[in-house]
């Protein structure tokens, strides 16, 4: 893929994303106080710099499973079309899940995720999303908790990706083409 020449402004501090996740993390405890093993679901790719901060902050007995969706290609628009490319390992029949996705955009991988999941019949079942553009959606879903309510930017970094690179920035940040 041919790269235009792009910058990344810092939009969200690594600190700020710290304390934002110390705060979910009272609610998330709040609700599963009474639950003997939470499973902690992270949506790859993007979800596992966030979901790697959330479980070490949560003190909760906890399991991690990993499913993968995709809705985007290496574009930057979003398609209606979610495919599931590796599903969970482990059964989640009964047991209290909590889904972690890094950001809800349209709202179609969210929503498809957890219809799949609720047809498998488990207890408790929420969802949390580190970045929310609800200027963006096209369906009814939200998550119930999210870290930060965003506008419509191009954003990287913290497990977000740019065709599969900035992922590893510890912070959030903005793409700006100066050429534009
Ligand atoms: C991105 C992002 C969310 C989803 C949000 O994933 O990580 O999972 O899109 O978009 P939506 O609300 O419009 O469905 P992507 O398919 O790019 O895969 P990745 O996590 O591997 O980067």
């Amino acid at each position: 893929m041919s790269e235009r020449p792009y910058v990344i402004d810092e939009m969200i501090s690594a600190k700020a994303i710290a304390a934002r996740i110390e705060e979910l993390c009272n609610a998330i405890h709040e609700e599963f106080r009474d639950t003997d093993k939470l499973i902690v679901v992270g949506l790859l790719r993007g979800s596992f710099v966030f979901i790697a901060d959330l479980v070490r902050e949560l003190d909760l007995p906890v399991e991690v499973d990993f499913l993968e969706a995709s809705s985007y290609g290496d574009s930057m628009e979003s398609s209606r079309e979610v495919r599931i490319l590796k599903d969970l390992r482990g059964q989640i029949e009964g047991r209290d899940v909590l889904v972690v996705e890094d950001i809800v955009d349209t709202g179609h991988t969210l929503k498809h995720v957890t219809r799949l999941l609720k047809s498998r019949k488990p207890g408790r079942m929420r969802t949390i999303a580190l970045l929310d553009k609800p200027s963006r959606r096209e369906t009814d879903v939200a998550a119930d908790w999210i870290g930060f309510s965003i506008p419509d930017e191009f954003v990287v970094g913290y497990g977000i990706d740019y065709a599969q690179r900035n992922r590893n920035l510890p912070y959030i940040g903005k793409v700006r083409f100066p050429d534009a």
